[in-house]
């Protein structure tokens, strides 16, 4: 032990984040060892090189973007049929399995437990996870198997997500059989001046790494292998927050099998140019999303000669891939991409400090930046009022109160 903490304290010395033990003596025993295990783990490097881009500025990525092509359901004639002759064998043949990922924070929602708990005011006062289970028993008995589904929590919600389905008896499904839960990773907060948070806990002050931590969290949490066990070669990856998430499509599944991509993934219409939606797009000539925070005033509003957005296909987090496809994309690393957020933490006397605006650096990587790995990935446009009712905001657009009506209105309520 003294050996571990004379070589803890080079490290941190090293590094420049000697703080991060100043309340050390003052803590539990327990939180004592939580502490040097998250020292342990942090990847100094990591951070540093992190924290040292935020400092770089945005490159202009204009050039390296293109638009990309797009399959429209409506417009499917004959290929329709087949396309849904495959898709719906591959179901029946147990080929699909689901991933939602509900890691995320509902921050904006001014929602304080795990998303997926919300009720979004439905006569049912059904939670969002219990609307994405009824529509996957329902496929489930159409098709006449059981979809497995995997859930990713993050270390913030895991124990109150799994408490919650605990108490709903699993909506029906069965632990380790057909519903499986598994976390994603987390990294380090960094205050302006590169040092890394200390939490009023006094253990260091971590935060989820982003949805793109998926691939590699599904592999180290011996995730698809499970899947290959049950037989899946194709995983659904979907959002939790969009109650109308269509998890089983056939229509996805067989235009995926028939062209031989590794991925497929959905777009509606953009509804006008500020829409707050990534966009897919190609990225040097690799599929790509080009997000909504990243995307010029000029390329968003950018029109073709029949009027429709060049820039148009939003990404609604619902895309489909190859398992051999995810386990590649899991041992590349991924960028991160960098929130400036409003974080209280402990001073270096272990004073509460509650800031008034940001001052934390948070690091997240996002999902579809794995795509560029992928040889290529099929869009299918679908219709909005369809597929797409997602719950982001408190109120007004993207609400609980907009997508309650569309809801309503999809399911004749
Ligand atoms: C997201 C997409 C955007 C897309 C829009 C559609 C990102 C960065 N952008 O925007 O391209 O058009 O949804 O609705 O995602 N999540 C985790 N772990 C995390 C972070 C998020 O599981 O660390 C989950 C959330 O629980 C949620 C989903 O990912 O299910 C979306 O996350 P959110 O941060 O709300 O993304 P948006 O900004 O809405």
């Amino acid at each position: 032990m003294e050996n571990s903490m004379e070589e803890i304290k080079r490290t941190l010395e090293k590094y420049s984040q000697e703080h991060l033990l100043n309340n050390y003596e003052k803590l539990s025993d327990l939180n004592k060892q939580k502490l040097i295990y998250q020292i342990k783990h942090i990847d100094f490097e990591l951070i540093d090189s992190l924290y040292n881009r935020t400092k770089k500025k945005a490159e202009d990525i204009k050039n390296q973007i293109t638009p990309i092509e797009y399959i429209d359901k409506q417009k499917l004639n004959g290929e329709y049929k087949e396309f849904q002759q495959i898709g719906e064998k591959a179901i029946q043949d147990k080929k699909l399995a689901v991933v939602t990922m509900a890691g995320g924070q509902g921050t904006r929602l001014g929602y304080e437990g795990p998303k997926g708990t919300y009720d979004i005011g439905l006569d049912s006062h059904k939670s969002l996870f219990e609307l994405l289970a009824d529509s996957l028993k329902e496929q489930g008995k159409k098709y006449n198997v059981v979809i497995p589904w995997f859930i990713m929590t993050s270390e913030e919600n895991n124990a109150e997500t799994i408490e919650f389905f605990e108490k709903h008896k699993f909506f029906g499904f069965e632990e380790n059989k057909s519903i499986f839960f598994f976390k994603q990773g987390e990294l380090p907060m960094v205050d302006a001046e590169g040092k890394i948070l200390i939490g009023e806990d006094g253990l260091v002050k971590e935060a989820a790494d982003g949805h793109g931590g998926i691939y590699e969290a599904l592999v180290r949490n011996g995730m698809t292998k499970k899947m290959r066990e049950l037989g899946a070669e194709w995983l659904f990856i979907g959002g939790v927050d969009n109650c109308l998430v269509k998890m089983v499509d056939p229509i996805l599944m067989g235009i995926a099998i028939q062209k031989h991509v590794t991925a497929a993934g959905k777009s509606v219409v953009k509804a006008n140019p500020e829409e707050k939606v990534g966009v897919f797009c190609k990225r040097n000539g690799k599929p790509s999303v080009i997000e909504y925070t990243e995307i010029s005033k000029e390329m968003a509003e950018e029109k073709d000669d029949k009027c429709e957005l060049v820039y148009g296909e939003s990404h609604i987090l619902c895309n489909l891939f190859n398992i051999d496809a995810v386990e590649r994309m899991g041992k590349k690393p991924l960028p991160y991409h960098v929130a400036f957020k409003k974080e209280s933490y402990l001073d270096r006397y272990g004073n509460k400090v509650n800031p008034t605006g940001p001052n934390a650096y948070k690091f997240e990587a996002f999902l579809f930046d794995a795509f560029g790995e992928l040889d290529d990935m099929a869009i299918l446009r679908v219709k909005r009022e369809e597929e797409f009712a997602p719950v982001k905001n408190a109120t007004g657009i993207d609400s609980p109160e907009t997508a309650r009506e569309l809801y309503k209105k999809f399911y004749n309520l």
